[in-house]
């Protein structure tokens, strides 16, 4: 696919408008970066922009600036700082220098909280208004409920205004029509540049608006092109927590779809939350309720049961992960048991048919081949050979209050259950390790330690 839609004369840059406050989500988190499926708002729109502009991207940050700033700078984009912040308009203009230093005829201009705009439909919607030789497009919806959108006023079909709905007013601007505008836009640096010191903001919102353009533009007898995209209400914008669910659903639905029809079989699929980025063998299986988030992947023949919650995790063939299980930057090897009830934290490496079993917590842990903890073990900062068996209450002592230190534990031992071992420690090959031993010191291959006082049975008292 050619990286600009549009034919070598033409100059097409992108431009996120992300420095807003987001009052309406009523959280101290800025908006863009509120998540659906634990992505930040503001990712997919940067990933659809630099798909069409790999290398002129720009993003205009300002509320949380530092935080913001973070999450483009991670995709590679550029950022423009707007502050303080007094509307889109504002925002074109603060970014105006940079544009047209480098030598752009086109922009595209993207809010920052309309996550679901997709290359393709971005892609169909630049063609139109080339094919238009438009000076100035818009992508317009026309959804059940135009809500708190701008309202798009057209006569004899040609775009007159974009009015915001505060300032909608039906005796000046007659009755509602249900067309709102998407907040995409297509800009002809050239024709728009005269225009942007005309933006006012005598408005009830007392902020330059990027919608002002519209009128300008027509009024100057401009080429203003409304590209409607119908009833699409994944393609609004999010304003209020209601709508971010909503968009939310509408993705977690879109990648279930994809999962199954490309033979992931997914039950209970309604109550499956699958992140983007997430990749699912075809005969692996999932069923709900349970989320799967960041580069999970996870093999063909691997089941995760219900109640699980996976992030960054590697699964291999033929691995199960049962019930109530947590596993966050792990690697799950082929035909390991996880679960039910397991938490596997970042560094945790279970090695092909390792186990680890109901209520066992690893953490930067490697398990050998076939080793097993199978119940009840905290088990960090270890290094277990293949084989070795970790019976239920053993504890890795790792952390003496200022800390961590490390267990290493040879292949094919044998630890006793509840033993305490006092890290740093190194146990033996083939060694076995009494139940209920308090381990301070190495112990050598092939040994037996017992560290416990010895029972002593004497005749009781009457
Ligand atoms: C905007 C449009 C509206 C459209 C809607 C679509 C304007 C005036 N209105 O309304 O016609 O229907 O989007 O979703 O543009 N931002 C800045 N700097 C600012 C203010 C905002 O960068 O000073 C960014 C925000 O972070 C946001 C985007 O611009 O990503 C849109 O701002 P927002 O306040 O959400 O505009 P809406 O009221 O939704
Ligand atoms: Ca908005």
């Amino acid at each position: 696919m050619p990286s600009s839609p549009f034919p070598g004369q033409v100059s097409l840059g992108a431009l996120i408008l992300a420095a807003g406050k987001g009052t309406r989500m009523r959280s101290d988190r800025p908006k863009v970066l509120q998540t659906l499926l634990e992505e930040p708002l503001l990712r997919y729109v940067l990933d659809a922009a630099l798909a069409l502009c790999p290398d002129k991207t720009w993003t205009v940050v300002g509320h949380g600036a530092d935080l913001v700033g973070q999450t483009v700078a991670a995709r590679g984009g550029r950022l423009i700082l707007q502050e303080p912040q007094q509307g889109t308009g504002h925002a074109l203009q603060v970014a105006w220098p940079a544009l047209t230093k480098a030598g752009l005829t086109h922009v595209l201009v993207l809010n920052g909280d309309t996550p679901l705009m997709r290359e393709e439909t971005l892609r169909a919607f630049l063609a139109a208004s080339l094919a238009a030789d438009a000076d100035l497009a818009f992508i317009s919806l026309t959804p059940k409920d135009p809500a708190a959108y701008g309202r798009v006023i057209r006569t004899k079909g040609l775009v007159e205004a974009i009015v915001e709905a505060r300032d909608y007013d039906e005796a000046l601007h007659g009755p509602p029509s249900r067309e709102i505008n998407a907040g995409v836009y297509c800009l002809r640096l050239a024709s728009v540049a005269p225009l942007l010191s005309s933006l006012k903001d005598g408005n009830r919102g007392r902020e330059f608006y990027i919608t002002d353009l519209a009128h300008l533009a027509v009024f100057v007898k401009l080429t203003v092109l409304g590209h409607n995209h119908g009833d699409c209400p994944e393609l609004l914008g999010i304003n209020t927590p209601q709508e971010l669910i909503r968009s939310e659903e509408f993705l977690r639905e879109a990648i279930i779809r994809r999962h199954l029809e490309a033979g992931v079989l997914i039950r209970s699929p309604q109550t499956v939350r699958i992140g983007p980025d997430v990749e699912l063998e075809p005969g692996a299986s999932v069923t709900g309720p349970a989320e799967l988030y960041g580069r999970t992947f996870v093999r063909r023949g691997a089941r995760i049961s219900s109640h699980c919650r996976l992030t960054d995790t590697r699964v291999g063939e033929g691995a199960s992960v049962h019930s109530f299980s947590l596993l966050q930057e792990a690697e799950v090897g082929a035909n390991c048991v996880v679960g039910p009830y397991a938490r596997l934290r970042p560094g945790a490496i279970l090695e092909e048919e390792a186990h680890a079993g109901n209520f066992v917590e690893l953490k930067k842990t490697r398990l050998g081949r076939g080793a097993k903890a199978n119940h009840l073990a905290y088990l960090g900062d270890a290094d277990i050979g293949a084989g070795t068996n970790i019976g239920a209450g053993t504890i890795t002592c790792n952390y003496d209050g200022t800390d961590k230190h490390q267990t290493v534990i040879g292949r094919g031992a044998f630890i006793g259950s509840n033993a305490s071992l006092v890290a740093p420690l190194t146990i033996g090959d083939g060694t076995v390790i009494g139940a209920g031993s308090v381990i301070t010191e190495d112990v050598p291959a092939a040994a037996l330690a017992i560290a416990r006082s010895r029972q002593r049975n004497t005749a009781r008292k009457k």
